[in-house]
């Protein structure tokens, strides 16, 4: 099969090339094969290939197919799986830039009704993130008003839709008019570009009395930020670093204190390993959000087809251009030709 398979981190996206490499076998009793319909590109696949992000210091090291995020359909699953051959499918796992894939089925869902593959996909595990840092985390309530850092993206589309859906009031930062009509087109009340100067006091000036936010939501690695925007005994959960390529903010320890204020990380993969039920709960928890159809998947306009499309994608997020997820059509034709299914 073809995929971007990384033998060694590159420092050009533009050197990633597509690859045969051997068609992946199933490895356990509950393994499942799908075929790839759609892949995210996401921030941690940019990290990835570069060898920047903090798994590349131990569990994923070269060799490894690059992509984090798919949908597809299965073609083999054991005899008594939830998810039989042609059962569409959406999940997250290493090794979606490819045309295969075999998982555990517990990583993997059965793709909504009313949703496309592309559509499953632009989700995928962003909601569910999402939903743990909110409300298993930060705890947030209705009534609240939360801001989200890095609201345009793919898990900061899902946090203002989430929070939206609990009646919260939310205040969205983004860089640009563009991306400013993205997030009020999925529910956020305020809008504040970070590349005004001062924007933590406009963020700040949207909480009750002027004194702050309740809760910050942070996609983007800025705690110090954060903190400004917050009121005093104000919650902020840090869920991502997409404004650091890669090096960490050095975080002044009385910017906590002075505010009473609570600093909580979320990582939703290790979280799950170290108790995995709390993440079927966070998965419930989002999945009723989506059955309730408070949930809006947001797909980039840009179309890239193929898996020689890659290093676009992630050009088109490392220049700023994408907003919610960037999707990778993959298959296709021969799907388009089985119709099968509704990609
Ligand atoms: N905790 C977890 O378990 C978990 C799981 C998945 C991902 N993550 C992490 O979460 C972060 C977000 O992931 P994603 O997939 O949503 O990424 P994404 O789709 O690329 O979105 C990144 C967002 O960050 C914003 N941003 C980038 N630079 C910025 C800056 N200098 N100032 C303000 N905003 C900036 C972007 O807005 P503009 O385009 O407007 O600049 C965009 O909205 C990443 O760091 C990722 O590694 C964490």
């Amino acid at each position: 099969m073809k995929a971007i398979v990384i033998d060694e981190f590159v420092s050009n996206l533009a050197h990633l090339k597509v690859k045969e490499t051997p068609l992946p076998q199933p490895q356990g009793s509950r393994n499942v094969s799908i075929q790839i319909t759609h892949a995210a590109v996401t921030h941690v696949d940019m990290l990835y290939a570069q060898g920047l992000h903090q798994n590349n210091r131990r569990h994923v090291q070269p060799p490894f197919i690059l992509g984090t995020e798919y949908a597809g359909i299965v073609t083999a699953s054991p005899p008594a799986s939830a998810f039989p051959p042609g059962t569409r499918v959406f999940g997250g796992g290493l090794g979606s830039f490819a045309e295969h894939i075999c998982v555990d089925e517990v990583g993997i869902r059965k793709v909504p009704d009313p949703w496309s593959n592309a559509e499953a996909c632009a989700v995928g595990s962003s909601g569910a993130v999402s939903w743990g840092a909110l409300m298993e985390v930060a705890r947030l309530k209705r009534g609240e008003t939360v801001c989200v850092l890095g609201a345009s993206g793919g898990l900061g589309v899902m946090a203002v839709q989430i929070a939206k859906g609990v009646g919260a009031r939310v205040v969205a930062v983004v860089g640009g008019r563009e991306k400013e009509e993205v997030v009020r087109g999925v529910g956020a009340d305020e809008v504040v570009d970070y590349r005004v100067e001062g924007w933590e006091d406009r963020v700040r000036g949207f909480g009750e009395g002027g004194e702050g936010v309740d809760v910050v939501y942070d996609g983007i690695g800025a705690v110090e930020s954060s903190l400004k925007c917050l009121r005093y005994r104000g919650r902020v959960v840090i869920v991502g670093f997409a404004a650091r390529g890669g090096k960490m903010e050095n975080v002044r320890a009385n910017r906590i204190l002075l505010k009473s204020a609570m600093v909580h990380g979320y990582r939703f993969g290790e979280d799950g390993r170290h108790d995995p039920q709390r993440t079927q709960d966070v998965w419930n928890g989002f999945m009723k959000l989506v059955e309730a159809g408070t949930i809006k998947p947001v797909i980039y306009k840009e179309e890239y087809r193929g898996l020689e499309a890659v290093p676009r994608a992630l050009d088109s997020l490392k220049t700023h251009k994408a907003w919610g997820r960037a999707i990778l059509r993959i298959n296709e034709e021969e799907k388009e030709a089985t119709q099968k299914a509704k990609l």
